[in-house]
């Protein structure tokens, strides 16, 4: 199938069912598959959306895997639908439940409470894990209002799977270093002393998003002020540390773009996130000058094409496309997604 064929189909099939379906996409996608979202937004922002969808009967997410997955779970009247299941999260797939269950076991020992809190990017079973388990999702959006919400009822947070995630928004609550400690599944006990997890405020499941980390340092931050003196930086919440306190600035996809957009004309900015998103942020402000920090893309928001989003709404019925979650998972996860719109 050509493009030009696959934006045939896409825009008869989008008239054909009206308001009957509904297309998500995530800021990662390319411009050519935005060009077909009803609703653009960040995982929390999709979240929320697909919560309170209404009149449609079908979702089709143009994303990654978790972020549909989320979006059956949290929708659970509706059918969703992804165009390449395929379409992973490296970062989501660094958390195991069987590890978590036995990483949690231990942390539980060593705490007289602790919350188990599960960034946004993770299976349904590791949400239904913290739903189980008093906990809540969070996503780079509100980490910090969810990091208050858990210190409100326990001591410890057990935040996973994104290890840099956790330390920026631990790091932005004044929560000292050495109360923060990072649990490893490939380590005997994670690597971390019973005496440390106990002093602990912060455990953090060493995982990791491969297109922000380690790929942004702190030297490209300083390289790029030597190039374009002046310019503000803002980075994704995924970089390491060292990159956000270099950058000054962070934030979800949303928030980068509400910076964008609070900017003056003639104002520059660079952006360390994925780049399509950069990208178009650029030709969408002509006025501004935006580059990208470095450039990085996310391999699985590409692998939604316009052929696949066209195959898809052609298969909407028979339900190829389809993303299902089991009932018992589907019902502890939505516990921990809603604990979080709730917050
Ligand atoms: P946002 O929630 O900021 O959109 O990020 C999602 C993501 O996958 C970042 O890599
Ligand atoms: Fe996962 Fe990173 Fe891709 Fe986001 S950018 S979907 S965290 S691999």
């Amino acid at each position: 199938m050509t493009k030009n064929e696959a934006r045939k189909i896409i825009e008869n099939r989008k008239r054909e069912m009206g308001e009957r379906l509904i297309i998500l996409g995530h800021h990662y996608q390319s411009d050519e598959v935005i060009a077909y979202a009803d609703y653009v937004g960040d995982s929390l922002e999709l979240a929320r959306k697909a919560s309170r969808v209404e009149k449609a009967d079908h979702i089709v997410f143009c994303g990654v895997y978790f972020m549909a997955e989320s979006a059956a779970i949290l929708a659970p009247g509706k059918t969703v639908h992804i165009p390449e299941r395929t379409a992973g999260c490296p970062l989501a797939d660094m958390a195991e439940p069987e590890d978590v269950e036995k990483a949690w076991r231990v942390i539980k020992r060593t705490a007289k409470s602790v919350i188990p809190v599960t960034y946004v990017n993770s299976s349904a079973r590791i949400k239904a894990f913290c739903g189980k388990n008093g906990g809540i999702v969070c996503t780079s959006g509100n980490a910090e209002k969810i990091f208050a919400w858990a210190f409100d009822r326990a001591e410890k947070i057990f935040f996973m799977p994104d290890m840099n995630l956790g330390r920026n928004t631990a790091n932005k609550m004044g929560i000292p270093e050495d109360h923060v400690v990072v649990w490893d599944p490939a380590k005997q006990q994670g690597g971390v002393s019973e005496q440390f997890l106990a002093e602990a405020r912060v455990v953090l499941w060493r995982g990791w998003c491969p297109v922000h980390w380690p790929q942004f340092t702190s030297d490209d931050v300083r390289s790029l002020r030597e190039k374009y003196p002046g310019i503000a930086v803002i980075v994704h919440p995924e970089a390491d540390p060292g990159t956000v306190e270099e950058a000054g600035m962070s934030g979800s996809t949303a928030r980068i773009l509400d910076v964008v957009k609070g900017m003056p004309p003639g104002g520059r900015l660079a952006i360390g996130t994925e780049t399509n998103m950069v990208r178009r942020a650029a030709r969408e402000n002509p006025s501004l000058e935006i580059v990208p920090l470095r450039e990085a893309y996310c391999e699985d928001m590409a692998k939604i094409t316009l052929q696949k989003l066209a195959h898809t709404l052609l298969h909407l019925e028979d339900g190829a496309c389809r993303v299902t979650v089991e009932p018992d998972v589907a019902g502890d996860a939505l516990s921990a997604l809603e604990r979080m719109l709730r917050v």
